[in-house]
This record gives C-alpha cells, sequence and structure tokens, in this order.
C-alpha cells in the first residue's frame, strides 16, 4: 500500500523520513507517494542554461545544463528590430552581452524606460538578428563564476533552442523540455514589437500546442499569459510571482517598484501587489487562466534574522556581517498545499550554490535547500547549477525509497 499524499506531508513536517512511515505504517516497504501535484519526480529546469558555470542563454550554455541532466532548459525571450524572438534576459543587451565592446555599434548607445525603470544601453529592438549574431553572450549575475567564456558564445533564437531540445531528446532518449518566458511583454507591444503571437507560430509549427507536450510558458503578466490562452495555446502556463526584496527583521518581503507587481497591472492601474497572487483568492485566479505558478523561493520558505535583546540581528556565523547567510529558515507558508488544492503545479525560483545566497541552516551547502524545497512537494525548479539540483534529486528519490 503506497503512503498517502496527506500521511508524506506529515512525516515531511515532522523531519520524519516518508520511506520509514510508509513501512511503519503499512507494513509495506513500497516507495512513499511524492508530494508533487502528479506524484512524478520534481523537474529540473537549467534556468537561463547553466550560469553557474557558462554565460546564460547560449547553444553552448543550453547544452550543459542537458548534459548535467537538466530536464528542462529555460530561455526568456525578446525581440529583435526584425521581430524575431532571441533568448536574452532582458531588452537591454549592456547587461549580457559584449555590445558595449563593438564600436560599430556604440551610436546606439540610448537611455530609455523599461518597465518604469531607467536603464541606459543597447537594446535588441534596435538590432536586426545578423546585427546581434555579431554580439558574444557575457557571465552575469555573480562576478565570482567563470569568466573566461564571455564573449565566446553567440546570441541564439528561440527557434535554435526549440531544435535543441528536440536533437537532445533522440540523441539521450529522455524527453527535454523548454520553459521559454515572454520577457517584458508590455514594453514589446508597446514597440510594436510583440512575443506572443511568434511564440505560439513556433509551437504550433513544433507541433507543441498541447497540455502533454515538453514545453511550459511562464511570464510575470498575467495580460502576456491570458493572451496566449485567447489566442489558441493549450501549453501548460506558468504565472510568475515576484517581489522586490527580503526584510530579514521581520521575515516578511518588500514590496517596491518596479519588483512590486505585474508591470501589465501597474499600467492599467490595478493596485494589488504581487503577494496578492499567492493568497487563495489570488491563485484561484490564476488557475482561471494559467496551470502553475513559478514564485520566488521565500514565497514558500519566508527566512529571517535572530533578534537580539536589542532587536539586531544576530551574526550567527560570526563573520562579522549581518546578511543572508545569518538568516534563517522558517516554517513553510501554505503555498504548495493551496497551490495544489487548486491543482497549479509550483516551480519556485531561482536556486544557486554560492553560499552567500544559502541561509545558515543550509550549512552552505545548496543539497540541503534543494532537500527543502523537494520535501514540501515543489514539482520542479529553477537552478542556475542543474547538475548539483539533479544531484539532490537523486538524493531525495533515494530518501523516498526511489
Ligand atoms: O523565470 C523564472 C525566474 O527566472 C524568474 O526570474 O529574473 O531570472 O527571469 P528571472
Ligand atoms: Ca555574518
Amino acid at each position: 500500500m503506497l503512503m498517502t499524499t496527506r500521511m508524506a506531508r506529515w512525516a515531511s513536517l515532522l523531519g520524519v523520513s516518508s520511506l520509514a512511515l510508509a513501512v511503519t505504517a503499512c507494513g509495506d516497504s513500497g516507495p512513499a507517494a511524492l508530494l508533487t501535484l502528479d506524484g512524478n519526480a520534481p523537474l529540473v529546469v537549467g534556468h537561463r542554461g547553466a550560469p553557474g558555470y557558462l554565460p546564460e542563454e547560449t547553444l553552448e550554455a543550453y547544452t550543459l545544463a542537458i548534459e548535467q541532466g537538466a530536464d528542462v532548459i529555460e530561455p526568456d525571450l525578446v525581440s529583435t528590430k526584425d521581430g524575431v524572438l532571441i533568448a536574452r534576459h532582458d531588452p537591454n543587451l549592456d547587461y549580457s552581452t559584449n555590445v558595449g565592446t563593438k564600436a560599430e555599434f556604440a551610436s546606439r548607445k540610448k537611455t530609455i524606460t523599461v518597465d518604469g525603470e531607467t536603464q541606459t544601453g543597447w537594446f535588441a529592438s534596435d538590432f536586426t538578428l545578423a546585427e546581434i549574431k555579431t554580439l558574444g553572450g557575457i557571465m552575469t549575475t555573480d562576478s565570482t563564476r567563470p569568466q573566461q567564456y564571455n564573449g565566446l558564445y553567440k546570441v541564439i533564437t528561440f527557434q535554435e533552442i526549440v531544435d535543441l531540445a528536440i536533437t537532445k531528446s533522440k540523441e539521450k532518449g529522455r524527453t527535454i523540455a523548454v520553459y521559454p518566458e515572454t520577457k517584458n511583454p508590455t514594453y514589446h507591444r508597446d514597440l510594436g514589437l510583440p512575443l506572443e503571437d511568434k511564440l505560439i507560430a513556433i509551437i504550433n509549427a513544433t507541433g507543441w500546442n498541447s497540455k502533454t507536450a515538453p514545453i511550459y510558458v511562464q511570464s510575470f503578466e498575467p495580460s502576456s499569459l491570458k493572451y496566449l490562452r485567447s489566442k489558441g495555446l493549450n501549453t501548460r502556463l506558468i504565472q510568475l510571482i515576484d517581489a522586490d526584496d527580503y526584510d530579514l527583521k521581520t521575515g516578511k518581503l518588500t514590496y517596491a517598484a518596479p519588483y512590486d507587481r505585474p508591470y501589465d497591472w501597474f499600467k492599467s492601474g490595478d493596485k494589488r501587489l504581487f503577494s496578492d497572487m499567492v493568497t487563495v483568492a489570488g491563485l484561484t485566479e490564476i488557475k482561471t487562466y494559467a496551470d502553475g505558478i513559478g514564485p520566488w523561493k521565500p514565497y514558500i520558505v519566508p527566512v529571517k534574522w535572530e533578534l537580539n535583546a536589542a532587536g539586531a540581528a544576530i551574526d550567527k556565523n560570526g563573520d562579522g556581517a549581518t546578511n543572508l547567510m545569518d538568516a534563517v529558515s522558517q516554517t513553510p507558508t501554505t503555498l504548495v498545499a493551496d497551490a495544489h488544492k487548486l491543482g497549479l503545479l509550483v516551480h519556485p525560483y531561482t536556486f544557486r550554490n554560492e553560499k552567500k545566497r544559502l541561509t545558515f541552516d543550509m550549512a552552505g551547502d545548496p543539497t540541503n535547500e534543494y532537500l527543502q524545497f523537494f520535501r514540501i512537494g515543489v514539482d520542479g525548479m529553477f537552478s542556475d547549477f542543474p547538475d548539483t539540483a539533479v544531484a539532490a534529486k537523486a538524493k531525495y528519490l533515494k530518501e523516498t525509497g526511489r
């Protein structure tokens, strides 16, 4: 007899091995039920490829993610001047390419507003695909990551990523899914370069327009997902849920523009915050147009400092500073259970190896963070280090008797 989901959740909360409880309660050594929505193993999503090792969103980074065992590869989509969907995290190419070193493009530098934020740089909508193909991707996110590949690998199109997933699925004998995000969709629509119809066209041409196809489409802007659905896109859709920052004193998230609410809500005067999406009412609304949520991690496990009698943060690791490494995980919220009750998948972001990104109770080991979230029942997660995530998943599956 298999352990029920409810039993497994209690086991997880009590810190008891699910397998042990299954054996004890049932006298049966079969594997315990997993807490994911569909009971399948959680997915490792190579967030922007494997950017812990190689410049993000390049063919090389996606290939490495697949070689490391990622189930899914994740591109962010922005548009070129000639309307091609390319994989870049931001319309501003200065953040993730060597465009700033190219004399021939110097005159295209400008200052504009993207989702209410003033940015200076070179913007994808001012470049044809052929021009963008002369650029090289660079490392973002963390200067401690390897820098020796900067500029070596090209910017690629969404079509190239789909082709890679199909080719590698055949080669590896396992399905590799793709997880595109419509990036700044209102901004692109205002430029006259909307993303959605082009995305649907590629998905249709690939024969992937179904709920079971190896693709998930994500966005922070509900109107982008609703538009995709209204135009006949039947794939799984995921609503991303952001916040501005942590307040480690209170353990609560903070909401400052432009990360307080989706940009389409801001533009339409909708005063709700991202936090309104994680209430039961918010999730119920998401369920009307999407199949899951992609929340920032602390929506699932809040993190907080321990305070001394004077109300100041305690330097738990004794390094003379107080930061995330001194914070401690709090009791998980009910978000995963609430979402699952409504039939929504839960894919939190972003898991990273660097010690400075781990709370004190992770003891400097990112595996502990993956295990923490697997045991809560997430359906997958976005990781910058797919190899670490895959190894942690194997450990988790082993502890559940698989
Ligand atoms: O798409 C999931 C997660 O990656 C959202 O954050 O900023 O990396 O796109 P971002
Ligand atoms: Ca410290």
